[in-house]
């Protein structure tokens, strides 16, 4: 296999060569044309290799630059393309919430499985989303990589800010041999959310270390909310760990302001990033290349 780079995921790309004994690993040369438009070009001998692409889809301009480099690797004579997104965007609109509104993710899986013969994605918001995808598309989870990490740390609970997140907190906690919960999220508007707790406890939580565990962190509002929840009970202690760290405008000095330590995996570029997901996807990219 063959690993390129995209420019959104460079250093986790990397990782994922090493993961896979020292794979071949290449950057694309990347410039733009005076009027904005991208131009990408692969080197190397691709001829007749298995190719893994790996590029996070932040930005529009992330997605423009994946299609452009799964074209490249075909013009180069690829034998298969893997394309690997860690962080997939545009998978929060996975469905109609109002007349008139596409099906974001469900066009983003076509459009990214056109020159695939498989894609590989860390945590997408909802696991159907996966189902859009025609050719074989393998989703890894972001928790195994923090679950590694916070061995090493001092952890009593794990807590989910919302009910949808069940599932990770769950997992995470069975991993860590620790209990859980999940808060009650309402949200207000796309930046405000309201958070209590459930009726009941597991466990007490005064004066115990609590990770607050989320799929995404993108305003902060979330964790903001649950931490300053969490510290009216007189927890002892408050992480927050997730695997995509979106991280928008003052997100991370908000968050750091009311937490003692933040976490998030590698799919995206940010300060809080501590866990790497690449052995996760190299396990999976080793199954779909025996496929
Ligand atoms: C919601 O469904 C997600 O799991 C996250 O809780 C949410 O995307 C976090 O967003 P924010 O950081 O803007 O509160």
């Amino acid at each position: 296999m063959h690993v390129i780079g995209g420019s959104a995921s460079t250093s986790l790309a990397e990782r994922i060569s090493r993961e896979l004994g020292n794979a071949p690993f290449a950057i694309p040369f990347t410039k733009r044309f005076p009027d904005g438009e991208m131009y990408v070009r692969v080197g190397g001998r691709l001829e007749g290799e298995d190719i893994v692409i790996v590029q996070s889809t932040r930005t529009d301009q992330d997605l423009v630059e994946l299609f452009l480099l799964e074209d490249a690797v075909k013009e180069a004579g690829a034998m298969r393309v893997f394309v690997v997104v860690p962080y997939f965007g545009y998978a929060r609109q996975d469905r109609r919430f109002f007349p008139g509104e596409p099906v974001s993710a469900r066009t983003f899986c076509r459009h990214v499985e056109l020159d695939a013969d498989g894609v590989v994605t860390v945590d997408l918001h909802s696991p159907q989303t996966l189902k859009n995808f025609t050719k074989p598309a393998y989703e890894a989870s972001g928790i195994p990589a923090i679950a590694r990490l916070l061995r090493e740390r001092p952890v009593d609970v794990l807590v989910s800010p919302d009910r949808g997140g069940t599932d990770r907190a769950r997992r995470m906690a069975q991993l860590l041999d620790k209990p859980w919960f999940a808060l009650e999220k309402k949200r207000i508007d796309s930046e405000h959310v309201e958070l209590t707790l459930p009726d009941s406890l597991p466990t007490r939580i005064e004066g115990k270390h609590i990770i607050v565990v989320d799929d995404v962190i993108s305003t902060g509002g979330t964790i903001v909310e649950a931490a300053k929840l969490l510290k009216r009970h007189q927890v002892g202690a408050i992480s927050a760990a997730c695997t995509h760290g979106l991280f928008l405008r003052d997100a991370f000095e908000r968050i750091k302001a009311v937490t003692d330590e933040v976490f998030s995996t590698d799919t995206l570029g940010n300060p809080a990033e501590k866990a790497s997901v690449a052995p996760d996807i190299a396990q999976l990219l080793l199954r779909a290349a025996s496929a």
